[in-house]
């Protein structure tokens, strides 16, 4: 066991990622605050999404470690630490486009419960992401938004303790995403701890707690929505000059 402070959910301490010379993420430290809603926002390239891959197993990191229930799981595989309690989804939406809505649904392996169950959690998740009506579409005929939408649903099969989210709201309407908000929100009452990574900087300052900003795969500022508007840093890393003498994104 790994001492980690009660408020804590996850932990990753020193994490680095190196793409033959690219430094996607070097040295990143989180320390995500347990049932909270906390957001992970950084200029394009910033190494967000390869973060979140370190954290799930996607890739295992160069170095550095992943804490999370007192435990290092950095380079598990992403089953084992799935089965642990952290699920996530995907910018890039990873569902199975040869399978229909509700096969997609019922794809999630891993799962504690009897079918019944499993079949009733999934019809209650297509009804909640309005998918209901495209349960036998094949998920490769869906759209951006609505593929989104269903991997979220499918994130909420299981019963995860830590929830990452890659860009949800990219391609989703303002209506629906009103609702995925809402059940962000039920979910972080319930006691989950959600990490978001999300251009909508309004989406983040209003949601979120806590906020992760990251330039050029290392963190370079944290803290409450307030104190990130306004700190010079992270102004500098959206709209200034960067290290690399570009514009910023
Ligand atoms: N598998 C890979 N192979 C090579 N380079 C990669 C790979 N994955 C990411 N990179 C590089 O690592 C850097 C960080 O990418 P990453 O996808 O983590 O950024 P991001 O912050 O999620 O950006 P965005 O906001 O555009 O999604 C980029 O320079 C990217 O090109
Ligand atoms: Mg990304």
């Amino acid at each position: 066991m790994i001492a980690m402070a009660d408020d804590i959910a996850l932990e990753a301490q020193d994490l680095h990622k190196n793409f033959g010379g690219i430094k996607a993420v070097d040295g990143c430290h989180l320390r995500v605050p347990k049932g909270k809603i906390s957001g992970l926002i950084g200029p394009n390239g910033s190494g967000k999404t390869t973060t979140f891959n370190l954290l799930t197993g996607v890739i295992p990191p160069d170095s550095g470690k992943v804490i999370f229930n007192g435990e290092d799981i950095a380079g598990l595989k992403p089953y084992q630490i799935f089965g642990k309690g952290i699920t996530r989804t995907f910018q890039i939406t990873r569902i199975y486009r040869e399978m229909t809505v509700f096969e997609n649904m019922l794809s999630v392996t891993y799962l504690n419960m009897p079918m019944d169950k499993v079949r009733e959690r999934a019809e209650e998740l297509m009804e909640f992401v309005t998918l209901t009506k495209l349960r036998d579409e094949y998920g490769g005929h869906l759209s951006y938004g609505q593929q989104k939408l269903l991997e979220f649903a499918r994130a909420l099969m299981t019963d995860p303790d830590l929830i990452l989210l890659d860009e949800p709201a990219a391609g989703v309407n303002r209506t629906l995403l009103a609702k995925l908000l809402e059940r962000i929100h039920e979910l972080q009452r319930m006691g989950k701890t959600i990490l978001i990574v999300e251009h909508d900087m309004n989406l983040i300052m209003k949601h979120c707690e806590k906020v992760f900003v990251m330039d050029h795969g290392v963190n370079i500022a944290e803290g409450v929505p307030e104190e990130i508007q306004n700190n010079e840093h992270v102004v500098e890393a959206y709209f200034g000059r960067r290290k690399d003498g570009n514009a910023g994104s």
